[in-house]
Parts: C-alpha cells; structure tokens; sequence
C-alpha cells in the first residue's frame, strides 16, 4: 500500500510527530510506501478566502467559495498547494491524519485543509458523495490524541463523548468516497502543564501507546471499515428507509 500521513502539530518532536515516526518505520518495515505530510513545517494556509484565486474577478463584490473551487478546478487553476495535495492524494491507498484534540475537534490547520482541498465539483459534487464519492476504494483513519484521561470519555463523562467529536471528520471523509477506518485514540496524553500521573507512569503509559499504534499498524490493509449509510439506504429526502439494515443496527 501507499500510505499518506498527515500530521496537524505545530510541534515537530510532540508525541504526535514520535507517533508518526513509529508509523513510518513500521509501515516500511512492513513493505509500504510512506509519505508525510506535515501541515505546519510546510506552512499549509488553512484559510479558504479569494487571494487563493489568482483568476478571480476582483470586481465581482461577492466571493462564492464552492463557485471558485469548481471554476478553477474545471480550468486547471487551483492554488498550487491544493493542487499538490489533490496529487499526494492521487497516489494513496490508506490516508492517516495525526493530531491532538484541540477542543474537542481538529486543529485549525487540519480543518482548513478539508475546506481548501477537497474541492467542490472535482472532489465532491451532489452526484458523487458518500458511496459514490471521488475516493471510494481507498481508506482513511484518523489517530488522535486527547489530554483528558480515557475514563472521562464514558457516556456522559466530564471529557465528552469521543465519537461524538470524531464524527463530523469521518462523517467528511465518508462523504468524499474513503472507508473510514476505526480511529487510534490515545487517551491522557497530556503534553505541557497538566499532568494527572508521575513522570514515570505518563512515560510508561506513551510507550505502551506507541507499542499499542505499531501492533494495530502490522495488519491495517486487511481493517473493515466503520459501516455507514450509502444511497440505497436513504429515500429521496436523505431519510433512513425503514427497510435498511442499519436501521435495525441502531435499533
Ligand atoms: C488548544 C488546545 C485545546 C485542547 N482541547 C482539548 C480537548 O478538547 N480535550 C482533551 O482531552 N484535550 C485537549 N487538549 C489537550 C491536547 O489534546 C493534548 O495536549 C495533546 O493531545 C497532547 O499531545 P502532544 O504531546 O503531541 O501535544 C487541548 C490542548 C490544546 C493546546
């Protein structure tokens, strides 16, 4: 497989950046092709807005982001740096974002990176989503890590609810065409100040992380990936049919 990493941290020796580098050397140990993408040592612009577009016309006194994407998408024109993230795309079989919670969701930098590359009308339009979206066939994961220890994730724990803030990503992922596969989480992570453990028992406990992100990664080709509802199972206003199998799932 070819593997893209995405890391959204802005510090490269975090434990986010050791989580990456053990990705990479088990990946090719293991005979993938990897690639890092690392969003803030490249200085990725996050911020969709009109000096991206070169050919805009700066008369127009309205600024319509999806007209942009699909207008320049359709000429050639996007911003080079889109353009080279739609290329590493191209090449991937299993794309892995890594990156803290940062209140509850994904840095900025992540964010702004679905709202410029994935652009509409040559990554996504009303015809190709979900099951039939541009990248169906390859795979994404997220690998995340929270400060707040796992226990505070329980249903209704003070921390939140872990697939609650995960879903609006997958959910993106998954209307973009990838199988979404289940995500790392790697909980009590707690980088700078808070420290709810002694050194020694946090160090302990980010090596078992790490050993536990290796073990998952030997075997991530052959992961089913997280069932969600596609084309068949909704009616012609977007509503769960009631003869789809997960409404029963839910039930
Ligand atoms: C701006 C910011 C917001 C954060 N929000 C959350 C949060 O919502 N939930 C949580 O559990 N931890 C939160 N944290 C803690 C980070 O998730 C934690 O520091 C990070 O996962 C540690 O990884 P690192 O050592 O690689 O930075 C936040 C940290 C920052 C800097």
């Amino acid at each position: 497989m070819h593997v893209l990493i995405v890391l959204a941290h802005p510090e490269r020796n975090s434990f986010n950046g050791g989580l990456v580098d053990v990705a990479v050397t088990q990946l090719m140990e293991a005979g993938h092709s990897v690639e890092v993408n690392d969003l803030y040592s490249d200085q990725f612009d996050p911020v969709e807005c009109v000096q991206h577009y070169s050919h805009h016309d700066v008369d127009a006194d309205y600024f319509y982001p999806l007209n942009q994407q699909r207008d320049h998408y359709q000429q050639g024109t996007l911003p080079q740096d889109v353009q080279r993230e739609l290329e590493r795309l191209e090449r991937v079989d299993l794309v892995i974002f890594q990156f803290p919670l940062w209140w509850h969701a994904q840095p900025a930098i992540l964010k702004g990176w679905f709202d410029r590359v994935l652009v509409y009308g040559g990554r996504y339009s009303s015809r190709m989503r979900y099951d039939r979206g541009y990248f169906r066939g390859k795979m994404a994961m997220l690998s995340v890590t929270a400060g707040s220890p796992e226990k505070a994730f329980q249903p209704f724990g003070r921390a939140g609810n872990m697939a609650q803030w995960l879903w609006p990503i997958h959910s993106s992922l998954y209307y973009v065409g990838f199988d979404v596969l289940a995500p790392q989480v790697n909980y009590g992570i707690q980088g700078g100040g808070i420290r709810y453990q002694e050194e020694a028992a946090m160090l302990r406990h980010l090596e078992a992380c790490k050993e536990t992100w290796v073990s998952r990664l030997m075997s991530i080709g052959s992961e089913q990936p997280i069932p969600f509802t596609g084309w068949n199972d909704w009616d012609s206003e977007g509503v769960l049919r009631q003869t789809s199998p997960m409404r029963w799932r839910l039930a």
